[in-house]
């Protein structure tokens, strides 16, 4: 491989274990200000030095993050639609190559959407954008993301992995499911998982362990980190099982402890699921496909 894309690859998935620990931020690009994420700088800033990488827009990037930090931006560069409009799957190529390195992205993020009406032009989005970062040895993170109609399923999500993986992305983000071995076993690539809604501490802990164990090299994990009530003692429980090879128990035991004292009201309100409150606005709108959910 070559020296460039191997560095940055090994900035993102550690090479001393084989893992990575992603906090994903980039769910205004088509969600807007999403629920607890409507200051990014105020979400980010204590989070940092927790995550080996962040993954977020250039306009965050540029608004909301210091140029001091030494962790590595995994930079979405696609988008196009927002929740309100007709189809979330309609997404092109929104960042140029020299933005991004100028932006000094150490990956470049985009979704596919494979299995619905605009699979041909994402799919060829993916390969294009490999094309051109191949040039500066940059990486490309390929997102699965899900149609509405689409179930999160390991025989779909490892027809969208493999797709990704054989357009050339380095890395393949998806999500969790049953069978996920599966997904793992057929995609060349490692593969990262999403946390998805915001669920209970607890089962976004079992969530990471089961993803770790079924093969994927890490999580990309958003809501359930910036929307817990612990935001910090969160991170570091995921951590504790990304890094420290921690199991569930271990882990929620030590996001409760790290919770002592931050917690308002209580520790029952953080672990009631919270669903769909993060694609607020707009839950009644019938786009298809609702991706990342
Ligand atoms: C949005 C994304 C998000 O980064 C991804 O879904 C991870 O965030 P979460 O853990 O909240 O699902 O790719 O398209």
């Amino acid at each position: 491989m070559e020296w460039g894309l191997e560095n940055r690859i090994a900035s993102i998935i550690k090479p001393n274990n084989n893992r990575a620990l992603m906090l994903a931020v980039d769910h205004g690009y088509f969600l807007g200000p999403t629920e607890k994420l409507e200051n990014p700088k105020k979400v980010i800033a204590p989070l940092l030095k927790h995550c080996d990488s962040l993954m977020l827009t250039r306009g965050v990037q540029r608004t909301s993050v210091p140029a001091t930090t030494s962790t590595p931006m995994v930079l979405r560069v696609s988008g196009g639609s927002s929740i309100i409009g007709d189809d979330l799957s309609q997404e092109d190529i929104t960042v140029s190559i020299e933005d991004a390195i100028r932006l000094n992205a150490s990956a470049l993020a985009m979704s596919i959407f494979v299995g619905s009406k605009y699979e041909y032009q994402t799919i060829v989005n993916l390969g294009k954008l490999v094309n051109e970062a191949a040039k500066y040895g940059l990486p490309v993170l390929a997102v699965t993301a899900v149609g509405k109609e689409m179930g999160k399923d390991a025989r779909y999500l490892s027809l969208a992995c493999r797709v990704a993986a054989e357009q050339g992305a380095h890395i393949v983000k998806t999500y969790y499911c049953d069978n996920f071995e599966k997904v793992v076993q057929s995609c060349p690539v490692p593969i990262i998982v999403a946390g998805g809604k915001k669920i209970p501490e607890r089962d976004a802990l079992q969530l990471t362990y089961n993803a770790i164990k079924g093969g994927a090299v890490g999580v990309d994990m958003g809501r359930n980190i910036w929307q817990s009530d612990n935001p910090v003692a969160m991170i570091k429980a995921v951590r504790s099982i990304v890094h420290g090879n921690s199991n569930v128990d271990q882990a929620f035991k030590l996001y409760k402890k790290l919770s002592i004292g931050n917690n308002k009201p209580n520790q029952n309100k953080s672990n009631k699921p919270n669903q769909n409150k993060s694609n607020k606005p707009n839950q009644n709108k019938s786009n298809k496909p609702k991706s990342t959910s």
